[in-house]
C-alpha cells in the first residue's frame, strides 16, 4: 500500500494540476506548526516566479479546488502560501485499518540479500561494553532490514584466530607441559574432554595477558614479559601453521567459549546465523594473495605486500593496504578479504553491513576499497561500514567499573538490573517478589538497548543508569510502561465482558485521539526510512512521539467507563493498534514489555 504522505501528496499534485500549474509542487508533509494543522504543502511558494503570480494567490486556488476532496476536512492557504491541511477522520481510519499486523503497511519493495557483520567478540576473552554497542546495534538494523523485506543474514565473525590464543595455549605449556597437546611426537588421538574449565580459561587469559606486558618501575618491558610475548607469538604462529597438538587445544577453546558467548548473545536477545569467524578466512588468504600478484595489483613495498588503493578524488591520504607483513604474517586487513571472499563465495550477497566501533573506519576503507579494486567483491556490491561512537561513563569519559578497570558486559547488566529492580520496588505494581525479579530484568534490558539506540550510533554517548532507568522521559522504561499501560486497559475490558476481537477502529472524535492516529499511520513510511538511514534511532524517536500521543490521549479520554459502546469499541480498537505498533517497533530494537511492571 501507499503511504500516507504518497497518498496526501498525490491529491494535492492533482490540484495543482486541474489549477493549471505544475504537479511538482504538491509535495505534502507532516506539519511542523501541529498547532495550525496536521499537514503543509509549501509548492505554492516556489511557483510565484514561473507563474508571476503571488503564491497565496496560488495556494488559494489550489485550496479552492481541494475543498471537495474527500481526502481532507479542511485545507486553508495561509500566507505568504502555505497550504495547511486537516486529514479527514474517515478517511485517517480507513487507512489505519489497511495497516494490518505483522508489518502495518510496509511496502517491502526491497528485498536484497544482506549480510550483516556485528559482535565481533574475541573468543576467550570477557565481553567488554565495546562489543554491547555492536550487538544491539547490528540486531536491530538486522531487525529493520527483514521487516522491510530483506533476506538478512547476521555473521558474528568472531577474532578466533589471534595472539590470545597463542598466549592461552603458552601458559597452559607453563601450567600443564606434560599433557599431550605439547608433545610434538605425539600421534595419537587427542582426548575428548578439554584440559580446562570455562572458569579457568577465563582466568588464564587475563593472567597471560598481564604477564606479556610486565613493565618495570619506568615502564620498559620486563625480559621476562619480552620472552613471554615472542613464545605466544610462536605458539600464535606454530597454531596457525597447523601443529596438531596446538589446533586440538584450539578446538577446546572455542568449543567452550563458543558455548559461553552463545549464553551470553541469548540473554540479550541477540542471535546470529552464521557463527564464523577470523580463523575462517584463513584457508582463503594464500590463493587470494597469489591472485592479486597474478592481476599485478599487489607489489613490494619495503619488504612488505601492499594494494595500492588511493582513488584520483581523495581530499585526505589513503594509505596502502597492507596485505602480508615482511615475514610473511597475514594482518587484520587480510583475514577481513579472506573472509569477503568466502561470503562472496557463499552467499553472493547484494550488500554487506559492518557494524564496528568508528576508530576501524580506515581499515574498513581500505578493505573495501581493495576488495573492489581485486575484483574480490563485484563493483555494483554495496559495502556499508556503519561505525559507532563510544559509551562514556558520565565523566565523559570511556565506561569504567568503580575501581576504573574496564567494564565487562555481565557487571554492567549485573549493576542495571539492581537499579530496575530498586525502583520496582518503589513503584507500585501488584507483582509478587519472583514476578517483580523477572520484569525488572525485562525492564532492565530495555533501558540499556533504548539508551544505547535512540542516540544516533555515530556519536558518543554517555551511559547514565539512573536517567536510563527512570520511568519518564525519552527511556526504555517509559516505552515499556506505556504498553503495559495498554495492557492493562485492555484486561481490565476483558474482565469487564468486553470482546476485543470485535472492535473495529473509528474515525477521531476528539483532537488527541486524532493526533495519536495521525502518528500511528506514519509508521511504514518512518520503518522504510529508517533503514535506508540505518538509524535505529529513528524508530525510537517514533515510538517516543507514540507513547506521549497515547498518553495525552489516555489521560483525556475515560476509556473504562463509557457508556457508548461504539465509542469504546472503537478506542478499544486504537488501543489494540497502537500496542501493536509499539510491539513491532520495539521488537525490532530487540526489546519487549513484560506483562506487568
Ligand atoms: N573482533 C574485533 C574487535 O573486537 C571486531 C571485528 C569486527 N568485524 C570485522 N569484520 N572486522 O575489535
Amino acid at each position: 500500500m501507499k503511504y500516507l504522505s504518497e497518498l496526501l501528496t498525490d491529491e494535492v499534485s492533482a490540484a495543482f494540476k486541474e489549477a493549471g500549474y505544475r504537479e511538482e509542487a504538491g509535495k505534502v508533509s507532516v506539519s511542523n506548526r501541529p498547532d495550525l494543522c496536521e499537514f503543509q504543502c509549501n509548492g505554492a511558494m516556489s511557483l510565484a516566479r514561473e507563474y508571476h503570480k503571488a503564491p497565496i494567490k496560488i495556494a488559494e486556488e489550489v485550496a479552492q479546488i481541494l475543498s471537495n476532496s474527500k481526502i481532507f476536512s479542511e485545507v486553508n492557504a495561509a500566507a505568504p502560501g502555505f497550504l495547511n491541511m486537516k486529514l479527514s477522520g474517515d478517511y485517517l481510519k480507513d487507512y489505519l485499518a489497511c495497516m494490518t499486523a505483522p508489518d502495518y503497511g510496509l511496502k517491502k519493495e526491497s528485498s536484497e540479500k544482506i549480510i550483516m557483520d556485528y559482535g565481533g567478540p574475541n573468543v576467550a576473552k570477557p565481553l567488554h561494553i565495546g562489543h554491547l554497542r555492536s550487538a544491539i546495534i547490528g540486531e536491530s538494523i538486522k531487525r529493520m532490514g527483514k521487516i522491510t523485506g530483506n533476506e538478512v543474514l547476521a555473521d558474528i565473525h568472531m577474532g578466533d584466530w589471534g595472539l590470545q590464543m597463542g598466549l592461552i595455549i603458552h601458559e597452559l605449556s607453563l601450567r600443564k607441559g606434560d599433557l599431550c597437546y605439547f608433545d610434538p611426537s605425539y600421534d595419537g588421538e587427542y582426548p575428548e574432554e578439554a584440559p580446562f574449565t570455562l572458569s579457568e580459561l577465563e582466568e588464564i587469559y587475563p593472567t597471560a595477558s598481564k604477564k606479556s606486558k610486565e613493565t618495570d618501575g619506568e615502564g620498559n618491558e620486563t625480559p621476562e614479559a619480552k620472552e613471554y610475548k615472542e613464545a605466544a607469538l610462536l605458539a600464535t604462529k606454530e597454531l596457525q601453521d597447523g601443529r596438531r597438538g596446538y589446533r586440538a587445544l584450539w578446538e577446546h577453546i572455542m568449543k567452550i567459549s563458543v558455548a559461553d558467548l552463545k549464553a551470553n548473545y541469548e540473554k540479550l536477545d541477540v542471535s546470529f546465523d552464521i557463527w564464523k569467524g577470523e580463523s575462517d578466512a584463513d584457508k582463503y588468504i594464500a590463493p587470494m594473495v597469489e591472485n592479486m600478484k597474478e592481476k599485478g595489483l599487489a607489489h613490494e613495498s619495503r619488504g612488505a605486500l601492499v594494494v595500492d588503493i588511493e582513488e584520483e578524488d581523495d581530499t585526505k591520504e589513503v594509505p596502502p593496504c597492507m596485505i602480508l607483513k615482511s615475514d610473511g604474517a597475514a594482518l587484520y586487513t587480510t583475514t577481513d578479504l579472506g573472509t569477503l571472499v568466502q561470503r562472496q563465495e557463499d552467499y553472493r550477497p547484494d550488500r554487506i553491513i559492518y557494524v564496528v566501533d568508528k576508530r576501524q573506519g580506515l581499515h574498513f576503507e581500505q578493505v573495501f576499497r581493495c576488495a573492489k579494486k581485486t575484483g574480490i567483491i563485484p563493483k555494483d556490491t554495496r559495502l556499508d561500514f556503519l561505525g559507532f561512537g563510544t559509551m562514556n561513563g558520565p565523566d565523559g569519559g570511556p565506561f569504567k567499573t568503580r575501581e576504573g578497570g574496564v567494564m565487562r558486559l555481565e557487571s554492567l547488566i549485573k549493576e542495571v538490573n539492581e537499579e530496575m529492580l530498586k525502583k520496582m520496588k518503589e513503584s507500585d505494581h501488584d507483582l509478587n517478589p519472583a514476578e517483580e525479579k523477572e520484569a525488572a530484568a525485562i525492564v532492565a534490558m530495555a533501558a540499556i538497548k533504548y539508551g544505547d539506540l535512540s542516540n544516533q550510533a555515530t556519536k558518543d554517548y554517555i551511559f547514565d543508569i539512573d536517567k536510563f532507568t527512570s520511568f519518564e522521559g525519552n527511556t526504555g522504561p517509559y516505552i515499556l510502561y506505556t504498553v503495559v499501560r495498554i495492557k492493562s486497559i485492555l484486561r481490565k475490558y476483558t474482565e469487564q465482558g468486553g470482546d476485543i476481537k470485535d472492535a473495529r477502529l473509528s474515525a477521531p472524535k476528539t483532537d488527541d485521539e486524532k493526533a495519536l492516529m495521525n502518528k500511528l499511520a506514519m509508521f511504514n513510511s518512518m520503518m522504510d526510512n529508517a533503514f535506508k538511514e540505518l538509524a535505529p534511532h529513528r524508530v525510537c524517536a517514533f515510538i517516543y512521539e507514540v507513547a506521549n500521543d497515547f498518553n495525552r490521549f489516555y489521560h483525556s479520554t475515560k476509556i473504562l467507563t463509557e457508556e457508548n459502546e461504539t465509542r469504546q469499541k472503537g478506542w478499544i480498537a486504537l488501543l489494540v493498534f497502537t500496542k501493536g505498533i509499539l510491539e513491532t517497533c520495539l521488537d525490532v530494537l530487540g526489546m519487549k514489555a513484560p506483562e506487568k511492571m
